[in-house]
């Protein structure tokens, strides 16, 4: 069996930034109330006119992380794409960064696992390349909230959090079985689906009826955010623990954490759980806010770029979000 490893890593954020107090001008909020629950400072949302959507800025990070790599777009095998804000409701954004990128005719394969998207994406891919299917493939997150936020008081809960983004990396067959990914884990928990979901439009509750009803804004997202935090303080520890478990390994042989950046509060809780100091757990979400599947592997390609991962640490991804999903993945890097 072959394994796999990371061999290229790239990010792209969109210029325009979004301080607290930006939006303290548009809704009834305050910088303080989100630094204190959240830990954001600003985000960055893409700027109205710009050509930038998921499959785009998918596409910026992704020539990035190839270029990196030392290979061309001709290597690439197959596409997995991570997103809950697709360009279009079909087909996936996959298919659009193969013509983007002017690939040949590989495989583009749409992942729909919200915040922890990335880390499921990346789990599909090395099952690919440990089967021996394929051997480069492209994995990438990418997110476009910002225009189908509700920017009112009334969708406050949810929208200082959000930000927009895209990380992406070159998954590859390696002969090195120490290294690379050791293992993956991914868990699901359908029945509180409606604890953080944007509902419609659904084929089952279509435009004309949304339209219909003036109240309805059931397209926007909608979060329970005290349920989703406690749920996600376990579930993190939880698939963490089971991924060292499954690897022979200990809290204390973890050298970098990458935790989606969902909250600072949920990254400083499990930090303090687990006993780990400052320098092992990245954290960029005072930065970018919340960017669901692309933050986990723009705070990868951000560890990487500052020189905080080297050769033989065990960097751990962990992720949890709506669905409810959570998932890890151990690395040997
Ligand atoms: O990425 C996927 C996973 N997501 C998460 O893990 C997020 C988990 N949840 C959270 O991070 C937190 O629950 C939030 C940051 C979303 C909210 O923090 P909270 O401490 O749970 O606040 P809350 O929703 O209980 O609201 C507390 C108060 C409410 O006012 P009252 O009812 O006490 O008068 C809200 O209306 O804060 C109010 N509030 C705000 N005030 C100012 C809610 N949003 C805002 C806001 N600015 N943006």
């Amino acid at each position: 069996m072959y394994n796999s490893k990371i061999i290229g890593l790239g990010k792209y954020l969109p210029d325009h930034v979004v301080t607290n107090d930006d939006l303290a001008k548009i809704m009834d909020t305050n910088d303080e109330w989100i630094q204190e629950r959240t830990g954001i400072k600003e985000r960055r949302w893409i700027e109205e006119g710009s050509e930038d959507t998921s499959a785009v800025m998918g596409a910026k990070a992704a020539r990035i992380a190839i270029e990196r790599s030392g290979l061309t777009n001709d290597d690439i095998d197959f596409i997995v794409f991570a997103t809950l804000s697709p360009d279009y409701y079909f087909p996936g954004c996959g298919v659009q960064i193969q013509d983007m990128l002017d690939m040949p005719t590989v495989g583009a394969l749409d992942v729909r696992n919200q915040c922890s998207g990335f880390v499921y994406a990346i789990s599909v891919a090395d099952q690919f390349i440990k089967t021996g299917m394929y051997k480069n493939i492209l994995v990438i997150g990418a997110e476009y909230h910002s225009n189908g936020l509700d920017k009112t008081t009334r969708g406050r809960g949810v929208t200082v959090i959000f930000g927009d983004g895209a990380g992406a990396c070159v998954l590859s067959r390696s002969e090195d079985n120490e290294k690379g990914i050791l293992s993956t884990h991914l868990h699901s928990e359908g029945k509180y689906a409606d604890k953080l979901i944007v509902k419609s439009p659904s084929i089952a509750h279509w435009v004309p009826e949304i339209m219909e009803n003036e109240g309805d804004v059931s397209y926007f997202p909608y979060m329970d955010g005290q349920f989703v935090f406690k749920n996600a303080v376990v579930r993190f520890s939880e698939v963490i623990m089971e991924g060292l478990k499954a690897n022979n390994l200990e809290k204390d042989d973890i050298d970098m954490l990458i935790p989606h950046q969902a909250n600072l509060r949920i990254a400083q809780f499990i930090q303090k759980k687990f006993g780990m100091s400052d320098d092992k757990v990245y954290n960029n979400i005072m930065r970018y806010g919340n960017t669901t599947a692309a933050s986990v592997i723009i705070a990868l390609t951000e560890a990487w770029e500052e020189g905080k991962i080297n050769s033989d640490d065990i960097v751990v991804l962990a992720a949890f979000g709506s669905g409810f999903t959570w998932a890890s993945a151990i690395i040997r890097w």
